[in-house]
């Protein structure tokens, strides 16, 4: 039983193997947040917050003579009302039709349930192994009739707890929603920094560490995708945290669209977390009987640090959120055309990468942008989903025909969500757009966003994406998303619903996938928006695997995979072996650490093969053996940092670890003059146990040929090490020098 309800002290206890969260039931029927953090047991919680008169916070109305027993601005709440007497961060606006916004929830009662609950139109997480637990509670608020379900699924054995709010109107006057968030996470006590992860286009997801101040802190996105620009996945950690050590929460939307995430330290030390949709552009016309779904949220304690942490999500998100027979299937070592041809193919040139690539062992080729409709440049074709056969004579399947032949599987690239003015799609329907009435829309990569918020937009995209796939043999899509969303204004909404229009594209965008990716099982679908636009845990219950970036440069990736890795496991992260001078940076690489980075993740490449000497395609084959050696280890080992790019500016390195063996991996980022000794200590080994190291490859660059190698220059091959010699003394690896050289490591561990 890992929920526990005492109906004589009104007390909730959610537990999981290493946490407790606990709720109560206070003498007014209000729900209280007591605790949430490393396991407890039995405790009597509501003596951590007596009664106190703190000036300028409210008492409840009933307690107006006695003064000071409870306000409402001062204690721990679960989920917020709005407008009555709390001042900090509010999960909810909602006004009635006279205009008054207000909501106080009472407790009316609860279940539990086995299982884990499911959430109607979107993305959650689902249980595997029986291991769920649900309890849903039900609140009232009895003015507007307004009620609220808030669920909560226990994990316990992976230390997850999901939460959502689902409102419905049991009231009889219409209701307008202005905000709902999904999740209120109150931490009563601690000193706590945010983590979260910030970039741009083409350089996702970078680390920033900062302290909790006495002010409100909003990481959010208006863009109508979760964006480059600010991951939705939020660490609250102790200050004294790190890799190993310390309390720390993680909070991870399964959303994709425009969120907000405000973290406020109030006047008593308390620290408030909401996060739910955004409230810019929204609001919701909740009719008498409707109801609303906010998403959900993965939330995770670690007593134990970031590494655990970030371990938890790992396999949860593997085995919780990633639906079909992909998950934990191999995947194909992939050949993607973009970066060799841009929109300059046919299908010779296709063939011919295909059978370079064969040849070098990979298995599958990715017909990238440009092959449908009139598609030679990024200002037309979007939206016309029939093959361009001016490039391809015959279509796709003469194509097809001959990559399979190779021996190699066949993907294909398709933007669904967009349109080109210049397309036959939007000649036939210019208002399926998003566009303001008299406006000019602003234009992103010269296109206009589909309002997928409309059933016949999505039942048109269901029905032609199918009919690509059952007439040819494509066993792979990457769905992209190349612009953010502007303009919002959907023809079909009345006025008073204009603010559902973002979130409505978003349940089209779910449902669109979901009908596709259960149609079409044996596919293996990959996100991507302009990269790593919308790397979320919503897009990941569709597609296992997500383009991380269109920045291919392997140095620009340790970053962006470090901060990737704290949220989200290798198995989720494209990456591919690009050309060098890098296509977005101009730097070179030697081609060995751009594999050492790009097998931690789903490892392929992104260039023309023909233009390798014959030296570098053997390295390209011993490369993809290396990675299908190692492939269960990558995939489903435990990921170590070994470092933090973000600060050790001299190397990087990560660590792969089962209870057999373990992958290290460096890459080192900045040579010195007289160097120091190139120092690590390993994590994730058993003390006791003995490790022999099996290989210890070192691949450096042409301009540093004493370390350059197909095979790698082998030293400290067979030595053997104690767990805890490593773990605390650490190895010297070999001096490095010369741009970008990096290390492979493998450790087998000895029987006994
Ligand atoms: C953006 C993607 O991230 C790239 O990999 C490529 O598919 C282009 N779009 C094609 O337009």
């Amino acid at each position: 039983m890992s929920i526990r309800f005492d109906a004589s002290s009104g007390l909730f206890t959610l537990e999981t193997a290493r946490t407790t969260y606990a709720m109560q039931v206070d003498d007014r029927s209000h729900l209280l947040h007591l605790y949430y953090g490393r396991r407890i047991g039995q405790g009597d919680l509501s003596a951590l917050y007596p009664a106190a008169d703190h000036g300028f916070s409210p008492d409840y109305y009933a307690s107006r003579h006695t003064r000071g027993l409870s306000s409402p601005d001062v204690m721990p709440q679960e989920y917020t009302g709005c407008n009555t007497g709390d001042f900090r961060l509010c999960c909810l606006a909602v006004r009635d039709e006279a205009g008054a916004l207000g909501a106080e929830f009472i407790y009316d009662s609860h279940r539990v349930e086995k299982g884990k609950y499911a959430l109607e139109g979107l993305p959650a997480a689902h249980d595997e192994e029986d291991e769920a637990e649900t309890l849903v509670i039900l609140l009232k608020d009895p003015v507007s009739g307004l009620e609220l379900e808030l669920l909560y699924s226990v994990f316990a054995r992976q230390d997850i707890i999901t939460r959502a709010a689902r409102l419905r109107n049991a009231g009889t006057g219409s209701l307008r929603l202005e905000k709902v968030a999904s999740v209120c996470l109150d931490l009563p006590f601690g000193q706590w920094d945010v983590i979260h992860f910030h970039g741009r286009h083409a350089m996702e997801r970078q680390m920033q560490r900062n302290p909790l101040a006495n002010s409100i802190q909003t990481i959010s996105s208006t863009r109508g995708s979760s964006s480059h620009h600010h991951n939705p996945f939020v660490i609250l950690c102790d200050h004294q945290a790190n890799e190993d050590t310390g309390l720390c929460y993680g909070v991870m939307p399964v959303y994709s669209g425009s969120f907000r995430t405000d973290i406020e330290l109030d006047q008593t030390g308390l620290a408030r977390l909401v996060t739910g949709i955004h409230d810019q552009n929204f609001n919701w016309l909740l009719e008498p009987g409707a109801v609303f779904t906010a998403p959900e949220v993965l939330l995770c304690c670690s007593g134990q640090g970031l590494g655990e942490l970030s371990r938890c999500y790992h396999r949860f998100i593997r085995h919780n959120i990633c639906r079909g027979e992909h998950r934990f299937a191999r995947r194909p070592v992939l050949i993607n055309n973009w970066e060799a041809t841009y929109f300059q193919f046919n299908t010779d040139s296709i063939c011919r990468i295909a059978r370079q690539a064969a040849e070098l062992g990979v298995e599958m080729l990715v017909l990238d942008d440009g092959w449908f409709g009139k598609r030679d440049d990024d200002n037309s074709g979007l939206g016309d989903w029939f093959v361009n056969e001016k490039k391809l004579p015959g279509g796709l399947s003469p194509l097809i025909e001959q990559v399979n032949a190779l021996g190699m599987k066949f993907g294909i690239w398709v933007e669904p969500e967009m349109v080109s003015e210049d397309s036959d799609l939007y000649r036939a329907h210019p208002d399926w757009a998003f566009t303001l009435p008299g406006r000019d829309p602003a234009m992103g990569r010269n296109q206009l966003v589909l309002d997928l918020g409309r059933d016949e937009v999505v039942d048109y995209l269901v029905e032609r994406l199918s009919t690509l796939l059952r007439e040819n043999h494509i066993e792979y899509v990457k769905w992209d998303m190349n612009r953010n969303m502007s303009d919002v204004y959907s023809r079909v909404l009345p006025p008073e619903r204009q603010g559902e229009a973002t979130h409505r594209y978003m349940l089209g965008v779910y449902r669109l996938l979901e009908t596709l990716t259960s149609a079409f099982p044996h596919v293996l679908f990959e996100g991507c928006a302009g990269g790593g636009g919308r790397f979320d845990a919503g897009m990941l219950a569709y597609f296992p695997q997500i383009w991380c970036s269109d920045d291919s440069d392997a140095i620009e990736r340790l970053v962006i995979q470090h901060g990737t890795s704290f949220g989200y496991p290798v198995s989720t992260m494209g990456a591919h072996v690009s050309a060098c001078p890098n296509h977005q940076t101009g730097r070179t690489t030697p081609l060995w650490t751009r594999a050492v980075v790009a097998m931690s993740g789903t490892f392929g490449y992104e260039l023309d093969l023909g233009k390798l000497t014959d030296e570098e395609k053997e390295q390209v084959r011993a490369q993809i053996q290396v990675f299908k050696q190692h492939y269960d280890l990558i995939q489903d080992g435990r990921y170590y940092r070994l470092t933090n790019p973000t600060t050790d500016h001299r190397f990087t390195a990560w660590q792969f670890v089962s209870d057999t063996e373990s992958l290290v991996n460096l890459v080192l980022t900045h040579p010195e003059a007289n160097a120091r000794p190139l120092h690590i200590q390993l994590r994730g080994l058993e003390e006791d146990a003995l490790y022999r190291v099996d290989s210890l490859c070192v691949y450096g660059s042409a301009s540093t040929p004493e370390i350059a190698g197909v095979k790698g220059h082998t030293k400290g091959e067979g030595a053997v090490y104690s767990g805890s010699t490593l773990l605390y003394a650490g190895l010297t690896l070999p001096h490095l020098v010369g741009d970008y050289p990096s290390v492979q490591l493998h450790l087998t561990r000895l029987e006994g």
